[in-house]
């Protein structure tokens, strides 16, 4: 299937509110289990970066796992990180992010960078120009440091693409509807991913399919 970009940032209220209102806990619990084999058992203290943080429920989720971990949440939607700002409020947890509307890559370095993990889920498939976005990963990172992109996979034909909407959004709100038909169409196929981590000196990092319609791009700098 040609891919068909969609629009960048999530800044429409509607549609921040619907996005922050859906139940996404199957794949933001697939992205922690994926973090906690990444990283291995143990405690880990420092600098989480969240780039493209939306409602921000995967860290959230990493927070209450890792109570020694703080992070650094980059959304270009002021909509978005309002809703996180709120569900880390209602979390108590707030003392324990700094929330930054940026657009990324952003023109000035990200605050308290480099960090000790960079992590980010369903960014990728936003950027119309996804380059920069995998140099920005490498350079904000400290050496070492773990990485985990998640992000959906593009379906090979229309119907495969009707077929994941009906299972996974069959009863959702329709702009959620909406944005999960768009959303599909423009993500990036595995190949796609794997020639752009080579084209960032990235290419050591591993690239796979994790469920029927994620990849997941994991290791560390
Ligand atoms: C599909 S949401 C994913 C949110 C969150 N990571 C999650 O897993 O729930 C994508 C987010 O990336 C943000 N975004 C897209 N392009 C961006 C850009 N160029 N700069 C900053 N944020 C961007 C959108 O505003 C939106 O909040």
């Amino acid at each position: 299937m040609r891919r068909v970009p969609e629009p960048e940032l999530m800044d429409d209220p509607e549609q921040a509110r619907a996005y922050a209102e859906a139940d996404f806990g199957e794949a933001n619990d697939l992205f922690v289990r994926l973090f906690g084999e990444l990283v291995g058992g143990g405690s880990l203290t420092g600098q989480v970066v969240d780039l493209g943080c939306g409602p921000a429920d995967i860290p959230l989720r990493l927070a209450r796992v890792y109570p020694d971990l703080r992070f650094v949440l980059v959304d270009g939607s002021e909509a978005m990180l309002a809703h996180a700002q709120a569900i880390w409020a209602r979390a108590g947890l707030l003392e324990r992010a700094q929330m930054l509307q940026a657009s990324l890559p952003p023109r000035d370095p990200l605050p308290a960078s480099p960090y000790d993990a960079v992590i980010s889920n369903s960014l990728i498939h936003h950027l119309h120009a996804p380059d920069p976005l995998w140099v920005l990963l490498r350079s904000c990172g400290k050496p070492g440091a773990p990485v985990l992109v998640m992000d959906l996979r593009r379906p090979e034909s229309r119907a495969e693409q009707e077929a994941l909407v009906e299972t996974y959004a069959g009863d959702a709100p329709s702009v959620l509807r909406r944005d999960f038909r768009n959303s599909l169409a423009a993500a990036f196929t595995l190949e796609e991913i794997r020639q752009q981590i080579e084209n960032a000196g990235l290419a050591h990092l591993a690239v796979r399919a994790v469920s029927n319609r994620h990849l997941a791009v994991s290791g560390r700098l």
